[in-house]
């Protein structure tokens, strides 16, 4: 299929996905459809991107309601391969090597070791299967974008998926700000209104930023503590980075404030730009 597409000159949209698809996933595929003769997408729940294994083993998975999800929009393809067919069983036990140049050592990457190795790893070789010109990724997981782009752009591994365009889609948020999540899934009705204090607050943030004398660190800590007040709520970390190198920063020029919050069990991420 995909040499048809290369022979006929079809370009080629892909959007990899865990599945249990949302609006989210939804804005990145009907944006594939519209800027691609071809689109492919991929649901595969990536055990090696995950250091927990109940984490794994909780994901939510509906392929069937995927697949009908998909069929309306208009993807051509849908890929669902199991892990066995994605890896050998040596694949599957070591850790894929990749110089992230650091950005695998912050945020995400300190909190969930190997994490992005996995995702490097399944990302890479979709990219080797599928040869797309452009691939769709969200910002909600903003590391992971960065992380994407130096891969493509930057890394060893640069130049070898031809002339592969990374295409960054906004966050989509529920009316109430909520940041839509395949997890959300998991948070019950009391929890996702006690959720939404953690949008409201990322906004809230972008006022504190303004106030006079207002610093990197004191804004930093204000949302932390004030997500921490609200009660079934615990920030695991929030940081203002700089959004190319994901280091701390001391101004809010080309920032991004990243945050994961524990909502009972369920472990949320969100991010805002300052
Ligand atoms: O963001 C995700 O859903 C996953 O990390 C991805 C990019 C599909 C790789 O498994």
């Amino acid at each position: 299929m995909v040499e048809a597409c290369k022979a006929t000159g079809k370009t080629i949209g892909l959007v990899p996905t865990m599945g249990a698809l949302h609006e989210g996933h939804a804005s990145l595929v009907r944006r594939a459809v519209n800027e691609n003769n071809v689109c492919f997408v991929s649901v595969f729940v990536n055990p090696t991107q995950f250091n927990n294994k109940e984490d794994l083993a909780k994901y939510p998975r509906n392929i069937q309601r995927d697949a009908e999800l998909l069929e309306t929009i208009g993807a051509d393809f849908v890929f669902a391969p199991t892990p066995e067919e994605m890896y050998s069983e040596e694949e599957m036990n070591t850790t894929f090597d990749f110089d992230f140049a650091g950005l695998d050592k912050v945020m995400e990457g300190k909190m969930r070791p190997g994490h992005f190795n996995g995702v490097v790893q399944v990302v890479s070789r979709l990219f080797y299967l599928v040869q797309p010109d452009k691939a769709y990724f969200g910002e909600k997981d903003f590391q992971q974008l960065a992380i994407i782009h130096h891969m493509v752009e930057r890394s060893s591994m640069a130049g070898t998926f031809g002339n592969l365009q990374i295409i960054d889609c906004p966050i989509v948020r529920e009316a109430s700000g909520l940041a839509l999540s395949s997890r959300n899934e998991r948070l019950s009705e009391a929890e996702k209104k006690t959720a939404l204090a953690i949008s409201k607050t990322l906004f809230a943030s972008l006022e504190w930023a303004k106030e006079e004398g207002a610093t990197v660190e004191a804004v930093q800590q204000r949302v932390i503590d004030t997500i921490n007040a609200v009660e079934g709520l615990e920030v695991e970390y929030y940081e203002i980075v700089d959004q190319t190198s994901l280091l701390p920063t001391n101004t809010f020029d080309h920032a991004i404030g990243c945050v994961t919050v524990y909502c009972g069990p369920v472990r949320l991420i969100d991010n805002i730009k300052y």
